[in-house]
């Protein structure tokens, strides 16, 4: 096991004539590469290259369970490939324990890589896929015998219990029995892919990578096929093999579940940056900007635009709130100024009329049994939207005027320009 530190990573691509136009919108994640510090580039047509990672900073320790998110785009898959070795390093380091490893080919970096889509071998059975890495691997330890080959290679096309098993091969079912006994797939080994369930060959697929026992586990989006019921169990299982084998890992994933409840911290990407590195709760609980604050969280945090006035007054068109003291230090030095309120969705809740609350119209109801979920705007702004989340057992419709107060312990604030959150200087 080792840790991983990426040691200022940069990562460009050349930009090719038919993108000349269409990279610089707004829409696209990746940037024109102009920033200081960054690596002189490479390659790239005129000198010119698209940026999509940027200084990237940051260890996984030990051990770890690093999950990463970030929106579409956004660089994840590209910083696991050049961990894993199937992309080039614009500029900066990566280490694995205290090797230098961005010059050494794939099968080198003992890093193994699950991803979305399974990808086994299709004309190998469940044993063979999962043996497959480990017979290459394994070379290594074990010497050459040619009566040993002679005798593996003429029973090589026997069914398995009738092969000659050298002592290498021994090892390698071993480790397969082993696997499949922790993944519970023994009853399928000697079946083709074909013949499995999506959840089975995701399980097959981890099996593999946790045959080789490698120093990192790499998984780049593993349970985006699997139905809902599936994604749980499986999510736990991973959890629970991890732990258990203690590999450094990196997850990927979309899935907010996933990213809150599987790893020790999240890493949160934009753009191609890291955004903020924390356990999952501090990530939810003290966002350090306007962008993780939208990310994290189902529904996602609510934003206004309002008013500040020394010492603690915020004002809006619609209401006008008086912070708690806790506020005064993160916003010494402010006078009058704008600022953007966030609120968690479950942080507003149903109340009366009066000024410190927000009068809202309902758009829409979703009704889940435990919870409910609303889309309001406020009542003189059509233009809003705001997401509230109430209990299950409140009757409420479409069009209702309802007065919502914000629990002023947990709100956040964020500058105005670039987003970042006062709550930093807490
Ligand atoms: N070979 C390539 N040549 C040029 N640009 C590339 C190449 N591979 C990826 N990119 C660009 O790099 C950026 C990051 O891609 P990457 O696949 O890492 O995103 P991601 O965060 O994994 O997204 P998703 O969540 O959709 O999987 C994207 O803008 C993509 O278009
Ligand atoms: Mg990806």
């Amino acid at each position: 096991m080792a840790k991983v530190v990426f040691e200022n990573v940069y990562k460009s691509y050349p930009r090719r004539r038919a993108e000349d136009s269409s990279v610089l919108s707004d829409s696209s994640p990746a940037k024109i590469e102009g920033e200081k510090n960054a690596p002189a580039q490479k390659s790239g047509t005129h000198g010119v290259s698209v940026s999509v990672l940027r200084n990237i900073n940051f260890t996984v320790e030990d051990g770890e369970f690093m999950v990463l998110v970030g929106p579409s785009g956004c660089g994840k898959s590209t910083l696991l490939r050049m961990l894993a070795g199937l992309e080039e390093l614009t500029g900066g380091n990566i280490w694995v324990g205290d090797r230098l490893i961005n010059n050494l080919p794939p099968k080198e970096r003992d890093i193994a890589m699950v991803f979305q889509n399974y990808a086994l071998y299709p004309h190998l059975n469940v044993y063979d896929n999962i043996a497959f890495g480990l017979r290459r691997t394994i070379n290594q330890s074990f010497k050459s015998n040619w009566i040993e080959d002679i005798l593996t290679g003429m029973t090589s096309s026997l069914p398995r219990g009738l092969r000659y098993l050298s002592a290498k091969e021994k090892e390698i079912a071993k480790r397969v029995k082993y696997v499949a006994g922790l993944l519970q797939i023994e009853s399928l080994l000697n079946r083709l892919p074909k013949e499995l369930s999506g959840g089975q060959k995701q399980r097959v697929a981890l099996g593999r990578a946790i045959a080789r026992n490698p120093q990192v586990f790499l998984m780049d989006e593993p349970l985006s096929n699997l139905d809902a019921k599936l994604r749980t169990t499986t999510r736990a299982q991973i959890v629970q093999l991890q732990r258990q084998l203690g590999t450094t890992t990196i997850y990927v994933t979309h899935d907010q579940t996933e990213a809150m409840t599987m790893g020790d911290r999240i890493a949160v990407m934009n753009e191609g940056k890291i955004q903020q590195i924390a356990p999952p709760l501090e990530i939810y609980h003290h966002p350090v900007n306007r962008f993780v604050a939208g990310f994290i969280g189902s529904p996602p945090m609510n934003f206004i635009p309002v008013r500040y006035a020394a010492p603690l007054t915020l004002t809006h068109p619609q209401f006008r709130l008086t912070l708690p003291e806790t506020w005064t230090k993160p916003l010494q030095g402010y006078k009058e100024t704008r600022l953007l309120l966030g609120i968690r969705p479950e942080h507003l809740s149903l109340s009366n009329s009066n000024e410190q609350n927000l009068a809202v119209i309902v758009n829409l109801v979703e009704a889940l049994g435990n919870e409910t979920y609303l889309s309001v705007h406020l009542a003189k702004d059509k233009n809003s939207t705001l997401q509230v989340k109430i209990p299950g057992d409140k009757s409420i419709a479409r069009g209702d005027l309802l007065h919502l107060a914000i629990d002023l312990n947990k709100i956040h604030l964020f500058t105005e320009d670039k987003g970042e959150s006062l709550m930093s200087n807490r």
